[in-house]
């Protein structure tokens, strides 16, 4: 072959790769759409350098990721996320932990891969019972580890640390849910005043888009197709979250966090989002009040998904905190 006709030839190929990759993406954005999502969600994964994971208790099956390995040389770090997210939330600010430390976040109960019972109790107490379960079934508790979680995984790590203290260095909550705000947030106003759906659970593409605008003080650019392709893939779920919803709103535990707060007595750290408009961000006058071990800090130009809005800030906060605890 001529030089020419192998240049002819690897044109060829590069353009019937490109088409079949651009088919590939086409058909699974139509008829694979949790695919899709599937195989980014692995990439990001792999990037942060996480390895995915599962252990069985009984008949239900944990799903997290985990980096790093456990030493007394380095920090056992647990990331819990918040509702209808999965682990996977967790790739981007792991960007910013230190590579050092041993890193784990886990799929609550439902969430993510961890298996799903539709009639399941995932009440506060009852999550926080799943989450030592897990702890004891990977042997976390050989050793000391700081307890990290966000929004409603934040009110399940403060519960979790007034119940079982022995083995925590630390507890790191980020904008909990479970405590009586003195001010009602945006979301609540526009829910329980304005009668508006709850864009938590997404049914449509533009309540997703809504849902996107109100976690963030500062809009970051989401094009129209990943915000379709993120709600097809939830919104069989859809159900299932509405009824974790009305769990974790319980009247009997709604507000747990703020009635065991006085309870907590491993060093505590409380990160909020100025501008946080799904939990608001008064609440930290309560948890200050009665908090006995704490820092607080508040995020300025920045929302309820911390982790997602300012990863560094957050990162670097979370492991100040985490290096004074030693
Ligand atoms: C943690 O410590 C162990 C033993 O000292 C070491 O092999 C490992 O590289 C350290 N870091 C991580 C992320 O595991
Ligand atoms: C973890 O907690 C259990 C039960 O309270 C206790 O027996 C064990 O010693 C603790 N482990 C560490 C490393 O503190």
């Amino acid at each position: 072959m001529e030089f020419s006709q192998i240049l002819v030839f690897l044109a060829l190929m590069t353009a019937c790769l490109t088409l079949l990759v651009w088919i590939f993406c086409l058909l699974g954005y139509f008829l694979w759409p949790s695919l899709l999502v599937e195989i980014f969600q692995r990439w990001n994964m792999y990037r942060a350098g996480f390895t995915p994971k599962t252990i069985d208790v009984g008949d239900f099956q944990f799903c997290y990721m985990e980096r790093g390995l456990p030493s007394d040389t380095n920090q056992t770090i647990v990331l819990i996320h918040g509702f209808a997210a999965s682990k996977d939330a967790w790739c981007y600010m792991s960007h910013a932990l230190p590579k050092t430390e041993h890193i784990i976040a886990l799929d609550l109960p439902g969430h993510g891969k961890s298996t799903r019972k539709h009639d399941g109790d995932h009440t506060i107490p009852t999550q926080v019972a799943k989450l030592h379960q897990f702890v004891h079934a990977i042997g976390l508790h050989q050793r000391k580890f700081h307890l990290a979680g966000i929004s409603m995984g934040g009110h399940i790590v403060g519960v979790y640390a007034s119940r079982h203290p022995s083995n925590l260095s630390s507890v790191i909550m980020m904008c909990p849910a479970g405590i009586d705000a003195p001010h009602l947030s945006e979301f609540l106003e526009d829910v329980l005043h304005k009668g508006e759906r709850n864009y938590l659970i997404p049914e449509t593409t533009e309540d997703f888009l809504t849902m996107w605008k109100k976690v963030v003080h500062r809009y970051i650019p989401l094009p129209y197709f990943a915000a379709r392709l993120f709600t097809e893939v939830r919104k069989p779920f859809n159900e299932f979250y509405k009824k974790v919803l009305l769990d974790i709103t319980h009247p009997d535990h709604r507000f747990l966090l703020q009635n065991v707060l006085e309870d907590i007595t491993v060093p505590a750290l409380v990160l909020w989002g100025e501008n946080d408009k799904i939990i608001h961000v008064s609440s930290v006058n309560v948890m200050k009040e009665k908090l006995k071990n704490s820092q607080v800090h508040i995020l300025d130009r920045c929302g309820h998904a911390l982790s997602l809005e300012r990863p560094w800030k957050t990162a670097k906060l979370m492991m100040e905190f985490i290096s004074s605890c030693n």
